[in-house]
């Protein structure tokens, strides 16, 4: 791939990959060697592999990990571990703390809460002189669910979202103003701490701070989950939402499919399959030669599963770019295996009550520029959109007051009709991605 980054369609570079090998050795930028693999069944098999791990300090030399640059630190360490830096034991003691109150029942008592801050967010979206998708409603949104969810006090939330984007986003993770905003960082974190030993609620923070007070994980262990947890809640989350509406903008049976509530569950696994938010972000280490599709990595090597190319190799995907609201193949956006996104619950809750309400209240919303404008904040980490402009259109309040309570009523009539149509014909069928 050459020329801007930002503009580059990782799906096609992937899907070249994948047909020249499914699990070939490429050079990464920083000449990291590292073992790619595009195809859905070597995919899977490796994402439940225990061979392949994710702690490389079981590597029989971890400096050759990252190129010998992040160990024992990573990006997204304080020096302690974290669900992704961990396997076996400890990922389990750390897992077993926090999955309760990610749960797809924890999860669901989010609901009015999540409706209640898309319709203050729409209302500001609605009253924006240039109305942005991704500042204005979709990282705002996964800011303040995911940190109500972890029981970060609100003040603290914006500085908090700013400083993780800035470390997401850094090139060079050793540069000396990337480290300094590293322990701005985790300062900010350990004071939300101290905060909540002081004012415990019902959120995840109190709960990790219970289980460091009983010595089931340390000070560092606590830092690192917690940012673990809302750096990987907010990204993926607003990539999701603000590519989704993107898709959705471009068909009109995709509009309708948000109508009904089951078709909008259904198209929720259609956009995170085909806009892949974590399009290969998914390392892992070998500690033993393992054989995939016939192709032998060796012990020692860095391996990198690119979802993404899973989520679209023909083998399991028919006309993999096509959203189709009855596929039968599962996607591996939320990974697979004892790693397996544990916010998944959540984000699909949130992913589709965001898009409903926002073709909801604006359905006749659309781009305020060429598609083509657009411009990504990344390519294999994170691939979201750096800003969506939108026209919002009237809302659907105004559409009936314009046309007055006969074309509403006719309107409430046709919807579920179409709905019902698009459920009884197995699903709708449309291009969506190029
Ligand atoms: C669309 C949204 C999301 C996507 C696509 C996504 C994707 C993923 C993927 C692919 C993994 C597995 C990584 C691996 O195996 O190496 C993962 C793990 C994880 N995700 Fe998510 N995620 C999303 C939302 C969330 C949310 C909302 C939270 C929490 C609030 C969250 C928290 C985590 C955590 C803590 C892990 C580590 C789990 C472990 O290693 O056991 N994610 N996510």
């Amino acid at each position: 791939m050459t020329g801007d980054p930002s503009s580059w369609d990782a799906s096609m570079a992937f899907r070249e990959l994948r047909e020249q090998a499914p699990v070939q050795q490429v050079v990464l930028p920083g000449d990291l060697l590292a073992w790619l693999i595009t195809g859905a069944a070597p995919a899977r098999q490796a994402l439940a592999d225990p061979r392949l791990a994710h702690d490389m300090r079981r590597l029989p030399d971890p400096r050759q990990g990252f190129g010998g640059h992040r160990y024992p630190d990573d990006l997204f360490s304080a020096e302690g571990r974290h669900l992704l830096n961990s396997d076996g034991t400890d990922h389990h003691r750390l897992r077993t703390i926090l999955a309760p109150l990610l749960s797809r029942t924890a999860a669901q008592r989010w609901k009015p809460f999540i409706a209640r801050t898309c319709d203050e967010l729409l209302d500001d979206l609605a009253a924006a002189a240039r109305p942005d998708l991704v500042s204005d409603y979709a990282r705002p949104l996964a800011v303040r669910v995911t940190g109500a969810i972890l029981g970060i006090p609100a003040g603290a939330q914006q500085e908090l979202s700013r400083l993780t984007l800035e470390m997401i986003r850094a090139v060079d993770p050793e540069h000396p103003t990337v480290r300094g905003r590293r322990t701005e960082l985790f300062g900010l974190w350990a004071r939300i701490v101290g905060h909540k030993r002081r004012r415990p609620g019902d959120d995840l923070l109190t709960r990790l701070t219970l289980a460091r007070g009983q010595g089931r994980l340390s000070t560092a262990e606590l830092l690192s989950v917690a940012w673990g947890l809302f750096s990987g809640g907010i990204s993926p989350t607003t990539t999701l939402i603000a590519s989704g509406a993107i898709a959705i903008m471009r068909s009109p049976e995709l509009r309708r499919a948000l109508r009904d509530e089951a078709t909008a569950a259904r198209l929720t696994e259609e956009l995170l399959r085909l806009t892949s938010p974590f399009p290969a972000s998914v390392w892992r280490f070998a500690l033993d030669d393992v054989t995939l599709d016939d192709t032998v990595i060796p012990r020692g090597a860095v391996v990198l599963v690119a979802l993404a190319a899973a989520n679209r190799d023909p083998a399991v995907f028919p006309e993999p770019g096509t959203a189709r609201l009855n596929r039968k193949g599962g996607h591996v956006s939320f990974g697979l295996g004892p790693h397996y996104c544990p916010g998944a619950p959540l984000a699909r809750l949130l992913a589709t009550a965001a898009l409903t309400a926002l073709f909801g209240r604006f359905p006749e919303l659309r781009l305020d520029t060429a598609e083509t404008a657009l411009r990504r904040q990344g390519v294999l980490i994170e691939s979201g959109y750096e800003r969506v402009p939108v026209s919002t259109g009237p809302t659907a309040a105004d559409a009936v007051t314009r046309t007055g309570p006969t074309a509403a009523k006719a309107a409430t009539r046709t919807g579920p009709t179409a709905a019902m149509a698009a459920t009884r014909t197995g699903g709708i069928v449309t291009k969506a991605a190029p």
